[in-house]
């Protein structure tokens, strides 16, 4: 069967470090999927990292690392495009294009941003129109969908308005987008039973060491039931080993939980196995990307090429919605 090219998604991820399974399982798995049926779009947004990261160094690493991390995931840069956002500069220009359209009062409600500010991130205008510029990553592209986790819906919901008020103003010039979120998923937890996320520090990475990532998953907190009673199963060791079994693993956990006699330890062993075995070909994988780095970089460069030729189209066509494209 042949792709659905009439489906364009999209998405893209900030370069933002370490790689964890609530990345993988929030958003990247289910990007990557899309590669064989639709026509997918994905890049490293590092446009967006600059508004929390300022530092040279840190960031070209971070993006190279995040650009591996795809790649050793199975983003396949021929059934897709893959590019490093700043390397389709056109980007900006239509975020500058669709701020006139982004109302203050819609910014002001961005809870991201609230957060942002709450965890001692100085406010900088930056910071403030990331969902402008959000925005325009989707809209560049006439994206028909973004796969995104459950923390971005708010962007998603932004992204939409704006093509929308756009298109009250020109017409049908913006494709407006839907996302993919996975309402039924539960959020990923974290070692400490929160959401998994980096900026509270309870990750449990997949590409650091083996010692890294032993070292989180006995971090994982548990209850301190006797070992003669059952097991409390709404609980977040029981939630991370389900992401690794099937139906026959997760019936024998339950029994397991339900039963005397079992130990916490035990189970942090097993589903560290379980992770490694899952994650050992990727690993591998990555450990050979990060030593080709002129691979990398052609792969991106390529992408860079075949974005910028849509972006063009789009940016054109929406110029002359605007009356920006005079004299042609
Ligand atoms: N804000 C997203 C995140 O932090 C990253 C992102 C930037 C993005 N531009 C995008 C995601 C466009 C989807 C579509 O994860």
């Amino acid at each position: 069967m042949g792709k659905n090219t009439n489906l364009r998604v999209l998405s893209g991820i900030q370069p933002s470090g370490r790689l964890h399974l609530g990345n993988y399982f929030g958003m990247m798995s289910r990007m990557i999927k899309y590669q064989s049926e639709n026509e997918l779009f994905c890049f490293i947004a590092d446009y967006h990292a600059l508004t929390t990261i300022p530092n040279s160094d840190e960031l070209r690493l971070n993006t190279f690392n995040a650009a591996c991390d795809f790649l050793a995931l199975g983003l396949d840069p021929i059934k897709s495009t893959f590019w490093i956002q700043s390397s389709v500069p056109q980007v900006t220009e239509l975020a500058w294009i669709i701020s006139s359209h982004a109302g203050v009062g819609l910014l002001d409600r961005a809870t991201s941003y609230k957060d942002k500010i709450s965890q001692g991130i100085k406010p900088n205008v930056g910071l403030y129109s990331y969902p402008v510029l959000m925005a325009a990553d989707i809209l560049l592209f006439d994206t028909n969908i973004v796969p995104v986790g459950k923390d971005q819906k708010q962007h998603l919901e932004i992204s939409r308005e704006i093509a929308k008020r756009f298109n009250s103003s020109y017409g049908e010039a913006f494709i407006v987008p839907k996302p993919d979120i996975k309402e039924d998923t539960k959020l990923i937890p974290g070692v400490d039973g929160k959401k998994m996320s980096k900026s509270y520090d309870n990750v449990i990475p997949i590409f650091e060491s083996e010692k890294e990532i032993k070292k989180s998953i006995m971090h994982i907190v548990t209850d301190n039931a006797e070992i003669d009673t059952p097991k409390n199963k709404d609980t977040t060791l029981f939630k991370l080993y389900t992401l690794f079994s099937d139906k026959e693993g997760i019936l024998n956990l339950t029994n397991r939980y339900d039963n005397r006699g079992l130990r916490y330890g035990d189970v942090k062993k097993e589903l560290y196995e379980k992770i490694m075995d899952y994650f050992r070909p990727y690993r591998q994988k990555r450990e050979e990307l990060l030593l080709d780095k002129s691979y990398v970089y052609d792969t991106l460069q390529h992408g860079a090429k075949k974005a910028s030729q849509i972006a063009d189209g789009v940016l054109d066509r929406i110029k002359s919605a605007t009356g920006l494209n005079f004299g042609k």
